[in-house]
C-alpha cells in the first residue's frame, strides 16, 4: 500500500512505535532450529519511540539518542532485509528518538524495525503484500510482525504466526524497569521443560478479558518465562514481590524480561501506583493500551 498519489512521493515520514507487553505467554517445547515454541499474547501498550525517516537514494543511515547506531540496531537489520528482498537498495536515513527501554522485554527493537519496513515502503512507493512484509519482518525477529498491525494478537510458532484478537476494555498498566537488562537467549536457555506439566491454553485468559473481569484478569496474566528469568536474576523475583505488595490487580515480568507490568483498575490507580513506587527508589511509569494500528509521530 502507497499512502501517497503519484507524483507526489514524500521524501520523510514520523511515526511512532509502541512498546508491548506479554499478557500470557506460554512454553509448548523446543524447535528443531533451536527457537522455542510459544503461544503469548501480545499487546501494544502506549510508551513509545519516535523514529523521523527520510529517503536517501541507497545506504542506511542511523542517528539519535540513546540507541546503538550500528548493525546490531534491528531498525538497519529491518532496512537491510527489505533491500535484500527487493533485490534493489533503496535508501533510508532514520532518526531515533528512543524511549522504550532496551533489554526490557518491552519489544521497543521490534517494534522500531516494523516502523522501519512500513515507513521504507510508503517512501519508496513498495507495494506492501501483507505476506511478504511479515515474512520480512519475521526474518529480523520473532516479535517484529506483530507490531506491522499493533494492537492485540494471540501470537504462536517463534511469535512470528500473528492471529489478530479482539480485546476487551482498554487496560491501564504501570511499567517497572529496573536498571539491568536480561538477555532473552539467556532466559530461554535457562527454562526448563517438564514432561509431566501441561501446558496453558490462552482461551481462558482471552474470555475473562472479553467478560470485562478486569479483577480475575489480573490473576490470569501469566508467563512461563519468570521462572528461568527468576533463577538468572533473583532481584527479580524479590521484585515482584515488592510491586506485589503495593497490591495493583496483578504484576507480571513482561516477555523475557526485565520489567514488570502491573494491572490497575483504572488510571488514577495506575498513577497512584507509578507514583509509589516511583518514591520508592524505583523507575515506574502508568501506561494504558494503545490504540491498534501503527501511527503517525
Ligand atoms: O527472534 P528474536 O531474534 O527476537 O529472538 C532472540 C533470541 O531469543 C533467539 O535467538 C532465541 O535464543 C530466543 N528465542 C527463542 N524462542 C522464541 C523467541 C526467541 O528461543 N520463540
Amino acid at each position: 500500500m502507497n499512502t501517497t498519489r503519484r507524483g507526489l512521493k514524500r521524501k520523510t515520514l514520523s511515526l511512532q512505535a509502541p512498546a508491548k507487553v506479554n499478557l500470557f505467554l506460554e512454553i509448548l517445547g523446543r524447535r528443531p532450529e533451536g527457537y522455542h515454541e510459544v503461544r503469548t499474547v501480545l499487546h501494544a501498550v502506549a510508551w513509545r519511540d519516535r523514529l523521523h525517516f527520510r529517503v536517501r537514494r541507497s545506504g542506511i543511515v542511523l542517528e539519535g539518542d540513546g540507541a546503538e547506531l550500528g548493525r546490531r540496531n534491528l531498525i538497519w537489520k529491518a532496512a537491510r532485509a527489505l533491500q535484500r528482498k527487493l533485490k534493489r537498495s533503496p535508501g533510508i536515513e532514520v532518526r531515533i528518538e528512543k524511549r522504550i527501554p532496551s533489554a526490557a522485554g518491552l519489544g521497543g527493537g521490534s517494534s522500531d524495525a516494523a516502523a522501519t519496513l512500513r515507513a521504507m515502503t510508503r517512501l519508496h512507493g513498495i507495494e506492501e503484500d501483507p505476506h511478504w512484509l511479515a515474512e520480512v519482518a519475521a526474518s529480523v525477529g520473532s516479535d517484529v510482525p506483530f507490531f506491522l498491525e499493533g494492537g492485540t494478537a494471540l501470537c504462536t510458532g517463534r511469535g512470528q504466526r500473528v492471529v489478530p484478537v479482539v480485546p476487551g476494555r482498554p487496560l491501564d498498566f504501570v511499567l517497572v524497569v529496573p536498571e539491568a537488562g536480561l538477555d532473552t537467549p539467556a532466559v530461554y536457555r535457562a527454562f526448563k521443560p517438564s514432561l509431566t506439566r501441561r501446558t496453558k491454553d490462552a482461551t481462558p485468559f482471552l474470555r475473562t478479558w472479553a467478560e470485562g473481569e478486569v479483577r480475575k484478569l489480573g490473576r490470569a496474566l501469566f508467563n512461563r518465562l519468570e521462572e528461568p528469568a527468576f533463577e538468572l536474576a533473583p532481584e527479580l523475583g524479590q521484585l515482584k514481590r515488592r510491586i506485589a505488595a503495593m497490591k495493583p490487580l496483578g504484576t507480571l515480568l513482561s516477555g523475557s524480561g526485565s520489567a514488570f507490568f502491573a494491572l490497575c483498575a483504572d488510571r488514577s490507580r495506575a498513577l497512584e501506583l507509578a507514583d509509589r513506587l516511583r518514591r520508592s527508589g524505583l523507575r515506574a511509569r502508568a501506561v494504558r493500551s494503545e490504540r491498534p494500528g501503527p501511527s503517525r509521530g
